[in-house]
C-alpha cells in the first residue's frame, strides 16, 4: 500500500495536537504522547531522576520537569532532575540540564550523562529518538539507537526503574521484544493517540520496568 504523507504545512494546520501544543506552550506536539503514557502508567514522580534521549526540541523534557518537580516549584514535594541529550541543539529549559550535540551511541556521552545525575542511577530513561536516514541505513540506525538505549538502561537504570521507548513495528520488532523481556519485567506496548496516523508505519512505545 502506498504511504500517504500530507505536505507538512497542511498536515500541521489540520492537526489538533499541534494546536493544543501552541495553547499549552509545549515545544512540540509529541508532549501529548508522553502525557498519555504517563497518565496511564504514572512513571514520572516528584523527586525522580530522568534521562530524556533525543530530547530536542524539548517537549518531553517540559513534561518531565513538571512531573518530577525539578524546578522545585512545588515546595512540598521532593525535587527531581531531568537530563536531556540530543544530536541537535536544545534550547535551555528551566529545570533541565541539556547535553546538546551529543550522540547517545557514543560511549563518551554516558560518562557526561552520569555526571549530571545525582546518585548516577536514573529512575526513568525515556526516548523518542527517531532514525534520520532512509532505506537500509535507517534500519541500521534504528538498531543502533534502540540497542544503545537498552544497553544504557541495563548499565545505569535503578532496579524497578522504567524505560519508555519508541520502536518501529518492522523487521527488528521481534528481536527487540526478546531483548527487552530478558532485561525487564512488565513490558507493555502502547500506541499513543498523538502518534501520527497518516503513514502506514506504526510506532508502538513499550513501557518497561527493570528486573
Ligand atoms: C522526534 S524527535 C524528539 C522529540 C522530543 N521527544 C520532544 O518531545 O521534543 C527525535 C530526536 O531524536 C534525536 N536523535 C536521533 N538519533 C540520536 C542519537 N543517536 N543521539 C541523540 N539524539 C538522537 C534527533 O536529533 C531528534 O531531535
Amino acid at each position: 500500500m502506498q504511504e500517504r504523507v500530507l505536505p507538512i504545512s497542511v498536515r500541521q494546520l489540520n492537526d489538533p495536537f499541534v494546536k493544543s501544543a501552541h495553547v499549552h506552550n509545549y515545544r512540540c506536539r509529541s508532549a501529548f504522547k508522553l502525557l498519555e503514557i504517563d497518565d496511564k502508567y504514572k512513571l514520572l514522580k516528584p523527586g525522580f531522576n530522568v534521562i530524556d534521549c533525543g530530547a530536542a526540541p524539548g517537549a518531553w523534557s517540559q513534561i518531565a520537569v513538571h512531573r518530577v518537580n525539578s524546578t522545585g516549584a512545588n515546595g512540598e514535594s521532593p525535587r527531581g532532575t531531568v537530563v536531556g541529550i540530543d544530536l541537535l541543539h536544545i534550547a535551555p529549559l528551566d529545570g533541565a540540564h541539556f547535553l546538546s550535540n551529543h550522540d547517545i551511541t557514543d560511549p563518551v556521552t554516558l560518562a557526561k550523562l552520569l555526571e549530571l545525575l545525582p546518585g548516577a542511577q536514573p529512575h526513568v530513561i525515556m526516548s523518542d529518538m527517531a532514525p534520520n536516514a532512509s532505506g537500509f541505513k535507517e534500519m541500521d540506525h534504528e538498531k543502533l539507537i534502540t540497542m544503545s538505549l537498552i544497553d544504557l538502561a541495563e548499565k545505569v537504570l535503578q532496579t524497578g526503574g522504567s524505560l519508555i521507548c519508541k520502536y518501529w513495528d518492522g523487521a527488528l520488532a521481534h528481536q527487540l521484544q526478546q531483548k527487552l523481556s530478558a532485561v525487564f519485567r512488565d513490558v507493555r506496548t502502547v500506541n499513543p493517540k498523538a502518534s501520527r496516523k497518516e503513514t502506514s508505519v506504526v510506532f508502538p512505545c513499550p513501557v518497561v520496568q527493570k528486573k
